[in-house]
C-alpha cells in the first residue's frame, strides 16, 4: 500500500538491522505517521495489547515476528533454557488479545516450525525468521487474492447500475492496516477502484477507538477511493433509503460453520442488511477460521477492554493530540470489543480460495483438507 507515494507494509524487519521488527504505530494515525522499533518480546506484547498494531491478520503477523524475537533473545546456555524461554514467550503473546484467532495460529505455527528445525539453536532461530516472513508474505498474498475474488461482486453491481458508483458500507478497519497489505474488506474495493469501477465507501466511525474514522478513512484517502465517514448508527438509515449496495466487513474469528466475530456493532449492520435485502459479505483469510469452533455465540471469547476507551476520546487540537472526557466522571462504562454475527445473516464469505456460503458445507467445500476424518 502506498503512503505519500511510497510502498509500505504494516510490519517488516529493519533493513539495516534484521534483529529489529518495525511497525507503523497506528495509535498516531491519521495525524502522524510514526514507525516504532520492537526489540523484545515484552515490546511486541505491549504493541499488540495496547493496539499499536491491531486487526486480525496483523496481530497474527506481529505474533509471528514476536516469536522470532523470542528465539533471538532466548538464553543459549542450554537447549532446555532456550526452549523454555520460547514457551514462556508463546504464552505471553497469546495472552495479549483473546478474540482474533490469528494470534494463537501464528504462535503455534512458529512453535511447530522451530521444533521441526531440530536441536541446533542457530537453525531454530533461522526457522523462526523464515516462518515469520512466510506468515507475513502469505497474509499479504491471501488478501490480494481476496480482492481478486471479491471484486466480482462489485463489478456485478456496477454493471446493473450503469456507471453509477457502487456504494459499499464497511465497519471498523479491515483494511491494509489490519493486515500486512491490501486488507480483506478493502481488498475488493481497491481492486475495483484500480480497474476503474466507480465505487464509494460508507465508513462506519466505529466507536470507541474509531478505527473506521481514523484508519479506514485514512487508507482509502491514501489510495484515492471516494468515501464518507458516518457515525455508527447511520447504517440502518442508509440501507432503508437504498444508499448501500453491498456490505463488506472483516472478521477476527470465524467458526467452521460460518459464524463471524467482528468489531462490536457488526451484528447490528447484519440485521439491518437482512431487513433491507442488502447483501452482507465477510472477507477473511483462512488464518481467521477457527477449525475447532462450531458455535460462535457460545464459544468465541469476546474481548472486554478498559472502559477508559469509552470515557475518553483523543483527537487533534491545533498541533497537539489531546484527550477529553466525554461522559460524567462518576458513570460506569463497559467496553465490549467484538460481537458475533450468526452465519444465517451472512450472505457469503470471501476467502483467498473464493466465495462460499457461510455454512459448514460452504467452508469445507473450499477447505476439504480441514474436514476431520472419521
Ligand atoms: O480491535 P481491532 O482493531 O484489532 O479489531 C479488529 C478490526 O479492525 C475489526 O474487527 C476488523 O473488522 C476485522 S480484523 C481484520
Amino acid at each position: 500500500m502506498n503512503v505519500h507515494g511510497q510502498h509500505y507494509r504494516t510490519i517488516w524487519l529493519r533493513p539495516d538491522d534484521p534483529t529489529v521488527v518495525q511497525i507503523i504505530d497506528q495509535r498516531h494515525l491519521p495525524f502522524r505517521f510514526v514507525i516504532e522499533d520492537l526489540r523484545t518480546v515484552e515490546e511486541v506484547a505491549t504493541a499488540i495489547k495496547d493496539m499499536h498494531v491491531r486487526g486480525a491478520g496483523l496481530i497474527g503477523a506481529t505474533a509471528g515476528y514476536g516469536m522470532y524475537i523470542a528465539a533471538l533473545t532466548a538464553p543459549r546456555t542450554s537447549l532446555e533454557a532456550f526452549r523454555a524461554a520460547l514457551h514462556t514467550a508463546a504464552a505471553r503473546l497469546k495472552a495479549t488479545r483473546p478474540t482474533a484467532v490469528n494470534l494463537a495460529w501464528a504462535v503455534d505455527r512458529q512453535l511447530a516450525a522451530i521444533a521441526a528445525a531440530g536441536d541446533d539453536i542457530e537453525a531454530q532461530i533461522e526457522a523462526a525468521q523464515r516462518t515469520a516472513q512466510e506468515i507475513a508474505d502469505e497474509d499479504a498474498e491471501f488478501c490480494r487474492r481476496i480482492g481478486e475474488h471479491g471484486v466480482r461482486l462489485i463489478e456485478e453491481i456496477a454493471a446493473r447500475k450503469g456507471g453509477e458508483p457502487v456504494n459499499v458500507l464497511t465497519h471498523c478497519n479491515a483494511g491494509w492496516l489490519a493486515f500486512v497489505d491490501y486488507g480483506t474488506a478493502t481488498a475488493p474495493i481497491y481492486a475495483a477502484h484500480d480497474r476503474g469501477v466507480p465505487v464509494h465507501v460508507w465508513v462506519d466511525e466505529t466507536r470507541p477507538r474509531n478505527q473506521g474514522a481514523r484508519l479506514t478513512a485514512w487508507e482509502l484517502g491514501q489510495h484515492g477511493v471516494p468515501h464518507t465517514v458516518v457515525v455508527d448508527n447511520v447504517g440502518g438509515h442508509l440501507m432503508q433509503h437504498g444508499m448501500v449496495d453491498l456490505v463488506i466487513v472483516g472478521s477476527d474469528r470465524t467458526t467452521y460453520t460460518g459464524d463471524v466475530a467482528n468489531k462490536i456493532g457488526t451484528y447490528l449492520k447484519a440485521l439491518a442488511a437482512r431487513d433491507n435485502g442488502v447483501p452482507f459479505y465477510v472477507a477473511l483469510p483462512s488464518s481467521t477460521i477457527d477449525w475447532e469452533m462450531r458455535d460462535g455465540l457460545a464459544e468465541i471469547p469476546i474481548e472486554e477492554r478498559d472502559a477508559t476507551e469509552v470515557r475518553i476520546m483523543d483527537g487533534l487540537s491545533g498541533e497537539e493530540i489531546r484527550e477529553i472526557l466525554i461522559m460524567p466522571e462518576t458513570s460506569r462504562a463497559a467496553n465490549y470489543a467484538f460481537d458475533v454475527t450468526p452465519a444465517r445473516l451472512v450472505t457469503g464469505l470471501i476467502t483467498e480460495r473464493g466465495i462460499c456460503p457461510a455454512s459448514e458445507e460452504g467452508v469445507f467445500g473450499l477447505y476439504p483438507e480441514k474436514r476431520k476424518k472419521g
